[in-house]
This record gives structure tokens, C-alpha cells and sequence, in this order.
């Protein structure tokens, strides 16, 4: 139990606080478990975000009034929908290195009616993000991906987002492996999070969700 402010818990990972938040908040509709099963069944790994994670998006994209955002990692479409809920008239650019997946989030945007505000581009995503350039500047970056890509996706949205803009970066505790990197994939996340929080225009915190939400905004 904590008794001070110094050895407060943060990310804990307790069964019965996720089973509680999962209950009170729902986040997962009809439409995002069918995503997440249908993602599955089509052979895509199980590594879309956590049932709260879709709600943390939708919510923070709510809260800087998103109208235009980035996504890096579409995987199935599951946070893509997550993102489009959160911007009613807003425009989601996702990027996907494998086809097969671009094609079962296809299928996700249309079974979510958001597929008129979902631009899906495939490829890598460091040489595809220069195809959206000149539609800047954006509000929010969300970027889930290749691990050893984060640093160039940092550089991307800081050079891309408006002021108040917000960049969230998932797997930002490295599944423990920030505490000391010891790989490529963690020495990358761990880069990022010394950007955020000692660099450039950002000011940023860790959103204690289960993976780690790193969360930076623009400022001037
Ligand atoms: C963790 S998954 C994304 C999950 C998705 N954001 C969700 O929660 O529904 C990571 C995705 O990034 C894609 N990816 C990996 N390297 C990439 C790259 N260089 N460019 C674009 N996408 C990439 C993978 O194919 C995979 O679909």
C-alpha cells in the first residue's frame, strides 16, 4: 500500500482494477470485439491496444478537438476506429507496412461507418509519411509500431503537429525494458521518453496504462 507520494504505485497491474474499470467504463462495443475477433481469425497477431487503451484515445482525441490525425501501426483498424470516434468530423491518415493487414482494417472502417474519414496508406511508414506532408499541420499523432521506428516517428510529429497538438506513443514502458535497455526495440522507447520530457517543443508525461502511454504536447 502506499503511504507517500514518493512510492506511489504507477502502472500497476492489478486483475481486479482492470476488471472493475472494464465494467464501469465499457469500452468495448459490439463493433470493436467484432474487429478484434475478426482481426484474429484473419491471422493478425493479438496485439491491437487494450479494451481502456481504444477509450483513452477516443477521449484524448476528444479533448484536443482532433480533426485531422496520424496513425503509425493500423494493424486490424481497432484504434483507427478508437481515433475516429474521438474526431466526429475529424480525418484519420493510418499507415500499415503489410497489405493483408490494410485489408481486414478496410473492412473495420466499414463495418464502424467511418470509412469516408479513414485514408489507409501501405508501406513503411517513415517513407509514406511524406505523401501527407503538405496536409499539415495535424492535431494528433498516435504511433504504434515498429519499436526502432519511434524516434524518426517522434521527429515526424514534431515537425508536423500545431501547437497543442499531442503525440501518444504506446509500449512506452518497453514492457519493463526502459528501466535498462538492453535492445534496440527499448533502447528507442527509451530515447523517446528522454525527448519528451527533457527536449525540443514538448511538454509530456507517461500515462500509467498497463503498456506505458507516453503523452506529449506541442507547446510554443
Ligand atoms: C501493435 S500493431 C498496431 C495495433 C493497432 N494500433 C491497434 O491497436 O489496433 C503494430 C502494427 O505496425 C505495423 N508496422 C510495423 N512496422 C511498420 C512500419 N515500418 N511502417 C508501418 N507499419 C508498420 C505492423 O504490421 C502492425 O500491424
Amino acid at each position: 500500500m502506499a503511504t507517500s507520494p514518493m512510492d506511489k504505485g504507477f502502472g500497476q497491474g492489478s486483475p481486479e482494477l482492470k476488471r472493475w474499470a472494464e465494467r464501469v467504463f465499457a469500452p468495448e462495443d459490439d463493433v470493436l470485439r467484432e474487429i478484434r475477433e475478426r482481426s484474429v481469425a484473419a491471422g493478425l497477431p493479438a496485439i491491437a491496444v487494450g479494451r481502456m487503451d481504444g477509450r483513452h484515445l477516443e477521449v484524448l482525441a476528444r479533448a484536443v478537438q482532433a480533426r485531422r490525425a496520424v496513425e503509425i501501426g493500423t494493424l486490424g483498424g481497432y484504434s483507427g476506429v478508437c481515433l475516429l470516434r474521438g474526431m466526429p468530423d475529424g480525418r484519420l491518415d493510418t499507415f500499415e507496412l503489410e497489405p493483408v493487414n490494410a485489408e481486414v482494417a478496410r473492412e473495420s472502417f466499414v463495418k464502424a461507418g467511418v470509412a469516408d474519414r479513414a485514408r489507409i496508406h501501405v508501406g513503411p511508414a517513415a517513407d509514406k509519411l511524406r505523401d501527407i506532408e503538405g496536409d499539415g499541420p495535424f492535431d494528433l499523432v498516435f504511433i504504434d509500431a515498429d519499436k526502432t521506428g519511434y524516434p524518426t516517428y517522434l521527429t515526424w510529429a514534431e515537425e508536423h503537429l500545431r501547437v497543442g497538438g499531442v503525440v501518444l506513443l504506446d509500449n512506452s514502458f518497453a514492457w519493463g525494458g526502459v528501466v535498462a535497455p538492453d535492445s534496440d526495440g527499448t533502447r528507442a522507447i527509451a530515447e523517446c521518453a528522454q525527448r519528451l520530457a527533457h527536449g525540443g517543443r514538448w511538454r509530456a508525461t507517461m500515462l500509467p496504462t498497463e503498456e506505458g502511454l507516453a503523452f506529449g504536447v506541442i507547446v510554443r
